[in-house]
């Protein structure tokens, strides 16, 4: 997942091979002549009439990814309930939802944002490793299709909630299986260490104290083992040991109707790199969910959107120092955390391709903000940009402008879905107006800074 860092220097041509290749199709974007294009549109043009950083989907590979998904799994109970928090946007949400997908939802915000999208609630689930009560209170209130419980004291604060409302609510145990993934270290959830679940030693508790509490209904078991996954292999561990505690869990009176898998399915992000195999997961999972008796449930999110989108930048600045080169680009951390955060290797294309004549050196990317760790890439082969040239970062459609920050005040990036040689702007590049429009400025009581505050949570005199 890391880039190498690398000693910069000219180098032959021969090592700027089209980045795209050997399949372009994987990572959604095209070379059209001299142009990079997603789905027929020109990315550089786009550029130019949007500014930049954006973020840019091509919703018929949304779609084409989740039909590939479905498809695997032809003839196998299943419900998929999309990772809303790998990409959120009502118009990716509501298309997936026009298409039968649930929705995996993490906090109120998403449920109401696959809820607005029209995801029917039976086909939610509601997982979540700090789920508060007004959050509860809204999955019961919309009677999702399951909420996932994180621990015995969790189950007994939804049961309280339940009955303050008078809801009734199909729940499912979030397990962790402990289960070793090949991964980040940041995106390892399956682990015996890890925040997440309930340990296999206290299934046995949980479910009796859900017995006795008549407004839950044990529905089902559910984890999520690690995101990013290449191999079937720890899918197909984790299904053997959640399905292991059904029947003891069906003596003991428990319906335990579904098992929910998670996501973690991986993409490439190199061209060299694999897809996941879904045929294998599909071919392990159909007898044993057969021979158990339950639905399937899958939450992929980064499988579905992840290579359906990438994030623009032009280039600002460019200058050598100590030896290596480094392209100043007008993205940073703020907008695709990824590479900072877990050393995440993105491909950077050019969007007007450069002549097969230009050398290839070895450079660093670079974000603005003042923060050493905001790179895009280090020590990457690629054609000297100039200053002013839009680069493309692909595989940017998942955990990109979700993870969008604000920091040194700038403005989320615009996002635009394109399809068929036509682009929509589907949210407007954020104006720094927005970014302090609610702010407020107190207005003391006493002339003296410091002194006669008013408690906390006194509204301010401007606010009132
Ligand atoms: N279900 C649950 C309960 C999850 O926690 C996650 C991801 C998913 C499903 C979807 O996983 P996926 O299919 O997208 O791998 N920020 C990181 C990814 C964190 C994922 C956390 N949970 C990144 O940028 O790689």
């Amino acid at each position: 997942m890391s880039d190498s860092g690398g000693a910069s220097g000219r180098s032959p041509r021969a090592d700027a091979a089209d980045p795209l290749s050997p399949d372009p199709t994987r990572f959604s974007v095209r070379r059209s002549g001299g142009r990079l294009t997603l789905d027929g549109v020109d990315l550089a043009e786009l550029a130019s009439d949007l500014g930049t950083p954006t973020y840019v989907y091509a919703i018929r590979q949304v779609c084409a990814r989740y039909r590939a998904f479905r498809g695997a799994f032809t003839g196998v109970p299943l419900t998929v309930a999309y990772a809303v928090k790998a990409n959120g946007h009502q118009a990716i949400l509501s298309a997936l939802a026009a298409m039968g997908a649930g929705a995996d939802v993490v906090s109120g915000g998403e449920l109401t944002r696959a809820l607005a999208a029209g995801v029917p609630p039976s086909r939610i689930v509601f997982s979540g490793v700090g789920k508060t009560d007004a959050e509860l209170d809204l999955a019961l209130g919309s009677e999702v299709g399951a909420i996932h419980l994180e621990s015995a004291g969790e189950l007994a604060r939804l049961d309280a909630r339940a009955a303050a409302l008078g809801r009734t609510a199909r729940v499912g145990l979030r397990v962790n299986p402990d289960i070793v993934v090949d991964t980040h270290a940041s995106l390892k959830t399956g682990e015996r260490t890890s925040k997440f679940g309930i340990a296999f030693a206290e299934i046995g508790e949980v479910s009796r104290s859900l017995a006795m509490r008549p407004r839950l209904t044990l529905a089902g078991l559910s984890c999520h083992i690690g995101s990013q996954l290449k191999t079937a292999d720890r899918h197909i561990a984790a299904a053997d040991r959640l399905l292991e505690s059904i029947p003891s869990l069906r003596a003991a009176g428990h319906p335990v109707d579904y098992v929910d898998l998670g996501g973690g399915m991986g993409i490439p992000y190199q061209p060299t790199e694999p897809d996941f195999d879904l045929g294998t997961l599909a071919a392990a999972l159909a007898p044993r969910v057969r021979g158990a008796a339950v639905e399937l449930v899958l939450e992929p999110g980064r499988f579905i959107v992840g290579n359906a989108g990438v994030l623009l930048t032009r280039v600002v600045d460019r200058k050598r120092r100590a030896g290596r080169w480094f392209v100043v680009v007008d993205a940073g951390y703020t907008d695709l955390a990824r590479p900072a955060l877990y050393g995440a290797h993105h491909m950077i294309v050019p969007c007007r391709w450069p002549s097969p004549t230009d050398p290839c050196l070895t450079l660093d990317v670079a974000g603005p903000i003042c923060d050493s760790s905001d790179f895009l890439a280090r020590g990457r082969r690629l054609h000297l940009p100039a200053v002013g040239d839009v680069l493309a970062i692909l595989s940017a459609g998942a955990y990109g402008m979700s993870m969008a920050s604000t920091f040194c005040a700038r403005p989320l990036p615009c996002e635009v879905m394109v399809r068929d040689g036509e682009a929509r702007v589907i949210r407007p590049r954020q104006t720094v107006d927005d970014l302090h429009r609610t702010e407020a400025v107190p207005n003391w009581s006493t002339s003296e800074p410091g002194r006669g505050n008013p408690p906390h949570g006194a509204p301010a005199e401007n606010q009132k």
